[in-house]
């Protein structure tokens, strides 16, 4: 029978963390209970003890900033040490041949819990079936997943709207490539009548195999290809970059065009938001949003969402390391 990563069931301790498919709302009620207090932690000025004499290897082999810095941060906050390998093809054994297997076998030996982030989609699964002692933490593999986005992403669509059922949101760019939406629209799923407006370039729209899959895990899909068909007041918009690194020859040509397809600009949302519409991007962003909106209160990107990464990943780290 081949590896799947264990459901996490209320218990996180040694667990790899590589799905949203592994997670209950009762989990991820677990974590953000954590990530509260998370926050007072990280107020607190000095490191915690939480993780003292641990260490945690964050292997990455493709360009991160938000996800890097905040789980290097976290792990700091936490008062663990990192080993950090960036752009292991250039700087590692990898550039001499090494297999990920071997890379992985060695960094266990090292550290207490491996963040790997890869450009193939399921690596992080190999690593955490290669992995015997150590937790394995998925940063992003390919379009395949990127839970800990998820569970950011969910938690401020928590905060804000006090609930992560009975929602309406939008979801915007490049979704046939996008990993933050793929994750994200497992984590909906977990949740009773969430309905999402898909809409993006009809060369970028969500596989048809992730959609059927989607929508037989629960969450009501709904595509759409112009702006002018977005639902007013939803309760977030999750807008995304079109990723260029993963586009296929015949849509890299287009990519200028396909890149700005989409904007969220002040006039879209005078017409289309309403009072309470969260304006969400994992970022980086390359020009979908127009940065007049940066000092909306509706917008979270630049704020919440961001903040939300790093007590996640601490309360996550937590979990997985020390079980509590
Ligand atoms: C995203 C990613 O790496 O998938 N970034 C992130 O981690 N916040 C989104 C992207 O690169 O477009």
């Amino acid at each position: 029978m081949s590896f799947e990563p264990q459901k996490i069931n209320g218990k996180f301790k040694g667990k790899d963390i590589v799905s949203l498919d592994q997670f209950s709302p009762k989990d991820i009620d677990i974590l953000f209970k954590l990530a509260k207090k998370m926050k007072v932690v990280a107020a607190n000025g000095k490191p915690s003890q939480i993780l003292d004499g641990k260490i945690v290897t964050l292997i990455f082999y493709e360009p991160s900033s938000r996800t890097f810095g905040s789980f290097g941060a976290s792990v700091k906050q936490l008062g663990g040490q990192t080993v950090d390998i960036l752009n292991p093809q250039v700087f590692s054994s990898v550039s001499k041949g090494e297999t990920l297997e071997d890379t992985i076998r060695v960094f266990e030996a090292y550290s207490d819990a491996i963040v790997i982030r890869h450009p193939v989609a399921g690596t992080a699964k190999i690593a955490a079936e290669v992995a015997k002692f150590v937790p394995i933490i998925n940063a992003g593999d390919g379009i395949g997943e990127h839970p800990t986005q998820t569970l950011l992403d969910l938690c401020t669509i928590q905060e804000k709207e006090g609930k992560l059922d009975n929602l309406t949101g939008v979801m915007v760019g490049d979704l046939l490539n996008g990993r933050t939406v793929h994750s994200l629209l497992k984590g909906l799923s977990l949740y009773k009548n969430n309905t999402v407006y898909l809409l993006s370039p009809k060369e970028l729209k969500l596989s048809k195999q992730d959609f059927q899959n989607y929508s037989s895990q629960g969450v009501k899909l709904i595509e759409i290809s112009k702006q002018e068909e977005m639902p007013k007041n939803a309760d977030f918009w999750y807008w995304t970059r079109v990723q260029k690194e993963r586009l296929q020859p015949k849509s890299l040509k287009n990519y200028e065009n396909l890149k700005t397809r989409f904007i969220v600009t002040k006039d879209l949302i005078d017409k289309k938001a309403g009072k309470k519409t969260i304006i969400m991007h994992p970022l980086p962003r390359v020009g979908e949003i127009d940065p007049e909106i940066d000092s909306d209160p509706r917008a979270v990107y630049l704020s919440s969402q961001v903040r939300n990464g790093m007590y996640i990943r601490m309360a996550l780290l937590s979990l997985v390391i020390t079980g509590k």
